[in-house]
């Protein structure tokens, strides 16, 4: 086939369907996919607390041998098949075999995910205007902590946060790929850039911001154990959004002449270079006015603020910041409802706008447990966890992995080197070949084992 326009022709059923229109729109989109809350209120506190520059080796280990292979591999399915994750399992294994489950898996991991990843939106968003009104411009802890507090304590403001959220995600995503996710991706991720930059040149700027960087980048090996390796593998998945399939549903919406080891290879740095931006951004500020790197929510809820309202044109830089974190935390949602929408209107052929009603729908209902589970529910709990924290252990620590397990057995042993050959060379196109036997290699016999025996070890059932 010669060079493709939009629509794009299914090559196996000739419908159109719709995709990402121009080579920056691939990588806006997906890089808004990765990049997400996961960067500014993870990543940092992860790092910090899990011994700074020692954990940040093991991730980035985490990230090339297991994240990268699992991403290409992910976007080569999606982009052959032309279809949601279900859908793309299903057609491309052998009849009988039920590799669907992972497609259906990761569906159940999105939901599991967009619950308590919308909250945490919805603070964020809640932010952006309690920042510009003032509200939250105290550098005392005591006071941003007690405005916090009053946010997530009071189950209304958090439902309805949230609701507008998953309206808004809605809204954008009724426009389709091109004209909703491609066109707002495409404009938020340059703005993220910048805004990022400026933020972190100031923070590095303050006096004692090497303490800071000190806390980010001083490797404490002492600290690394399986569970934390577990915990840095986990977090690639979730950083590269992969083992539950967005990045097949994305890679569906590749166009054909797209280069994806150059892709994928880019959007991993991208993203790793906003964590690290993130990190910056956040830590030599923190110690320069003497607070403590306070790990999860507060760090950034309770923390930041008063860390913005002791420095000049903090007030601005607090809106900014939060501004910033809405961007990040809008690219990553979209491609975690596109998981089920996709699903909906390729296999059960309901228009784009209903599935995505039924969507925001089902997803008001199920993420209002995590959204009461610091206030209503905050003693229900199952595994001695919230529903909050346990969708997000068992996302992170489970599904994914169990998720980025299949599809390297699936693409090694099932589909095979000729055809992820075909697809990663553009069908000769590309002289690529040995990065496909690289990566080839690793799905076949390395990641699928690094991740069982992480996993298993991690939980502590090795
Ligand atoms: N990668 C996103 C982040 O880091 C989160 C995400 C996970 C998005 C899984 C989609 C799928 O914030």
């Amino acid at each position: 086939m010669s060079k493709q326009t939009r629509p794009v022709s299914n090559e196996a059923t000739g419908n159109s369907r719709d995709g990402f229109t121009s080579s920056f729109g691939v990588l806006a989109a997906t890089l808004g996919s990765a990049v997400g809350l996961g960067n500014i209120w993870k990543f940092p506190y992860v790092t910090g607390a899990n011994g700074g520059a020692g954990f940040l080796v093991v991730y980035l280990l985490a990230t090339l041998l297991v994240g990268l292979p699992v991403m290409i591999a992910e976007i080569s399915l999606g982009r052959r098949a032309k279809a949601d994750a279900i859908t793309t399992l299903r057609t491309l294994a052998p009849s009988g075999q039920k590799w669907w489950l992972v497609g259906l898996s990761g569906v159940i991991a999105a939901f599991l995910i967009t619950s308590f990843y919308s909250e945490v939106a919805a603070w964020v968003f809640a932010y952006v205007f309690k920042a510009i009104r003032g509200d939250i411009l105290s550098s005392d802890p005591a006071v941003t902590s007690a405005a916090f507090g009053a946010l997530i304590s009071d189950p209304w403001q958090s439902l309805l946060w949230q609701w507008g959220v998953l309206l808004l995600m809605g809204g954008i995503l009724a426009f389709g790929v091109a004209k909703g996710i491609e066109a707002v991706t495409k404009k938020l991720m340059p703005l993220l850039f910048i805004l990022l930059i400026v933020i972190g040149i100031r923070s590095l700027m303050l006096p004692g911001a090497a303490a800071g960087l000190a806390f980010l980048f001083t490797p404490d090996w002492s600290k690394l154990s399986a569970s934390v390796v577990l915990v840095a593998m986990g977090l690639a998945f979730f950083k590269l959004s992969i083992g539950m399939g967005t990045m097949i549903t994305y890679g569906s919406y590749f166009r054909d002449e797209q280069n994806i080891p150059a892709t994928t290879f880019r959007v991993m740095t991208a993203d790793l270079f906003v964590s690290m931006l993130a990190g910056i951004a956040i830590f030599p500020a923190v110690f320069s006015f003497g607070f403590q790197p306070a790990a999860g929510p507060s760090l950034l809820f309770i923390t930041i603020p008063a860390v913005f309202a002791s420095m000049p044109f903090g007030h601005l830089l607090m809106v900014l910041f939060f501004v910033l974190s809405a961007v990040a935390a809008t690219g990553a949602m979209l491609s975690l409802l596109e998981v089920p929408v996709s699903v909906m209107v390729g296999r059960f052929a309901i228009s784009r706008p209903v599935a995505t009603a039924i969507t925001v729908l089902l997803l008001a209902l199920v993420g209002a447990s995590c959204a009461l589970s610091n206030n209503t529910l905050a003693d229900t709990k199952l595994f001695g966890m919230t529903f909050f924290d346990l969708f997000d252990y068992l996302s992170s620590n489970i599904l994914l992995p169990l998720g980025g397990i299949c599809i390297c057995l699936f693409v090694g042993w099932i589909w095979g080197k000729e055809q992820l050959s075909a697809t990663l060379s553009n069908h000769g196109v590309l002289s690529n070949g040995k990065i496909v036997s690289m990566v080839y290699l690793l799905l076949k016999f390395i990641t699928p084992v690094l991740i069982a025996l992480v996993m298993l070890k991690g939980l502590g059932w090795l």
